[in-house]
């Protein structure tokens, strides 16, 4: 079965091609004039997706040596995310199914990263932790099947891309801060300045990393009260990097140990972080714990993740299901949806 897949959730246009579990596609169009704003502006996002969607689908079908004939169905994400965006990308693909008479898969986006690591590792088995952190979300789930997951714990407020991004402004880094942050850090001494864990013994799986934006902000306006020169900041990169990332490993491997799983997948854009991966995959091994990271375009918001899972909802429902166009975009509210499935 062939799959055309489209994400367009908040700031990146994506389109992918996936058969089989393998992934002959995978264009993404990242919105990297937000940088400028300091973050996404949600009706220049919207608007971007506009003028770029064709051109992403198009270049994915050319990609794939395919044509749209060849596609037997239609994926693509309907939340949570920016409204504006969603539904730029779910009218699209409503269009095409119009047009060319085919189902389409409506996918929430978190199922897409939760599951990414599948896409590049065949090895991984269920179940498994999964720790999903972006811009905009930080959420550990511990993954039964491609049908069923539960979620173990989520930030209580900032997620940890959040924290990167709004500490980078603080700094004097341009949006988004948390790959600068990253090279910065590693000419840097991260235990130079000793910022809050929050969180870290909780004794549960939930994730706070608002004090730590605050705790920035008050130690730098003591110490910095002039602002800061190039040469203090790989220290203070290294030491915020360094407590965001204590956290999310030790909340992570003990959820793997806990749940005692033999793969923790770490998805999601802050996933590139060298020292996250690095650290997470050092201490899981002691445990037997293998760490599943991705390649930069998995790590992102991208279309493949999309239509894998849709195609492993195809395999189990059928394609019957899926002839109903009648789904909405909807924003969600993260926050909202974690505490209706949390576990206890
Ligand atoms: O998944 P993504 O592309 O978009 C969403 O937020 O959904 O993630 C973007 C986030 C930003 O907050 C960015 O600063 C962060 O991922 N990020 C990183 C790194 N690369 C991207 N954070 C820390 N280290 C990195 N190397
Ligand atoms: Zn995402």
């Amino acid at each position: 079965m062939k799959i055309l897949a489209i994400e367009s959730s908040c700031d990146e246009t994506a389109a992918a091609v996936i058969s089989d579990s393998k992934v002959l596609s995978n264009v993404i169009s990242s919105q990297h004039f937000h940088g400028k704003y300091g973050g996404v502006i949600p009706e220049l996002a919207s608007r971007a997706h506009l003028d770029y969607i064709s051109k992403v689908v198009h270049d994915a079908l050319e990609i794939a040596k395919l044509n749209i004939h060849d596609i037997q169905a239609l994926a693509v994400t309907i939340e949570p995310g920016l409204i504006g965006s969603l539904i730029v990308g779910s009218n699209f693909a409503k269009g095409l199914s119009l047009r060319y008479n085919l189902p389409i898969v409506p996918i929430n986006h978190l199922d897409g990263h939760l599951y990414s690591g599948n896409i590049q590792d065949k090895t991984v088995e269920f179940p498994y932790v999964a720790l999903v952190v972006s811009g905009g979300h930080t959420i550990l789930f511990l993954v039964e099947s491609y049908s069923s997951y539960k979620i173990l714990g989520f930030t209580v407020d900032d997620a940890a891309g959040e924290a990167f991004d709004k500490i980078g402004t603080m700094l004097g880094l341009q949006y988004p801060a948390g790959p600068e942050i990253d090279m910065l850090a590693k000419k840097g001494n991260p235990k130079a300045y000793d910022f809050p864990r929050a969180m870290l013994h909780s004794g549960d799986y939930n994730f706070s990393f608002s004090g730590l934006k605050t705790s920035v902000r008050y130690f730098l306006n003591k110490n910095f009260p002039d602002g800061l020169s190039e040469n203090q900041l790989p220290d203070l990169c290294a030491s915020v990097q360094e407590a965001i990332v204590d956290v999310l490993v030790k909340k992570s491997i003990d959820a793997s140990v806990e749940y005692n799983v033999k793969h923790l997948i770490i998805a999601g854009g802050v996933s590139s972080n060298s020292l996250l991966r690095e650290r997470a995959s050092k201490l899981a091994k002691l445990e037997g714990i293998k760490v599943v990271t991705l390649d930069p375009e998995y790590c992102i918001d991208n279309a493949a993740m999309i239509g894998f899972i849709a195609e492993k909802k195809l395999l189990e429902n059928g394609t019957e299901k899926y002839n109903d166009l009648t789904f909405t975009a909807n924003p969600g509210s993260l926050r909202a949806k974690s505490i209706k499935n949390k576990v206890d």
